[in-house]
């Protein structure tokens, strides 16, 4: 059985601050055996807020995978966004692509979907070569046949139906349709600041886009959270928790069937 706790979108520098302390103390009294940021950790880039981030990080008891966010590039600086959107990141945090981390129960992998700039206006959407799903894939395939392969971005690869923002992920679909087909189990991601879990529809049916809230102050129609995801061989039950004010409450749950 694997434990995951599934953070999102903590936006150091405009977190929640009650919730954040509290999801560390969650952490600590729950021993997931990974905890898994995907991305945002900062509002703005600042050095000053991945240094906030990076402390809390370092009172995590367990492992942890993080991948980064639009929000962990610099908001300020062109020339840094186009040449090195993501040193400050990787300065304070940790490699921004091509983590992987497994233990007997999965195989978990990192891709970077956030980009420092773009050939569109809106910069803060995604963006997945096909070479990332390549190595995604390319990992994966050695994993142990039982093993949940799990891949972690920031922007959801499909859109969720009826969600209070959008992806718009270029290459999305394509790399959601390939991931499916090579048999990942579920797809982490954050960015729309909502929880969901919804079948990606292609292949089986049994790959799974999962999301996470947001333990910021920039909530959209949801309050704070994040998910604990717990498999057994059957199944994949995931627990949106969502903080009320004073603690963390069962939100919703899903229970997926597993790939047989
Ligand atoms: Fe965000
Ligand atoms: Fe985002």
């Amino acid at each position: 059985m694997a434990r995951i706790a599934h953070l999102s979108d903590i936006h150091f520098g405009g977190e929640n601050e009650a919730a954040v302390a509290a999801a560390r103390s969650w952490l600590a009294a729950n021993k997931p055996d990974l905890t898994i940021i995907s991305g945002d950790l900062t509002s703005f880039g600042r050095p000053s807020e991945f240094a906030r981030a990076a402390h809390w990080i370092g009172g995590l008891d367990g492992p942890w995978l993080i991948t980064p966010g639009n929000h962990d590039t610099p908001y300020l600086g062109l020339w840094e966004r186009l040449v090195s959107p993501f040193s400050r990141f990787e300065r304070a945090i940790g490699p921004a692509s091509g983590e992987v981390w497994a233990n007997a129960e999965m195989m978990v992998t990192a891709v970077n979907t956030a980009r420092g700039m773009q050939f569109r206006w809106n910069w803060s959407k995604g963006a997945i070569a096909p070479g990332q799903t390549d190595w995604t894939l390319n990992i994966l395939h050695g994993r142990p046949s039982g093993s949940l392969g799990v891949v972690v971005c920031h922007h959801p690869l499909a859109e969720m139906v009826g969600g209070p923002m959008t992806a718009r992920v270029r290459g999305g679909e394509a790399a959601a349709c390939r991931l499916c087909e090579g048999g990942a189990d579920m797809v982490l991601t954050g960015h729309i600041h909502a929880p969901f879990a919804m079948a990606l529809p292609y292949g089986d049916g049994r790959t799974y886009a999962v999301g996470a809230g947001t333990l910021s102050v920039r909530e959209r129609g949801v309050p704070a959270g994040f998910n604990l995801i717990e498999t057994d061989q059957n199944t994949i039950a995931v627990t949106a928790q969502a903080w009320t004010g004073s603690n963390f409450e069962v939100w919703r749950t899903w229970t997926l069937p597993r790939r047989a």
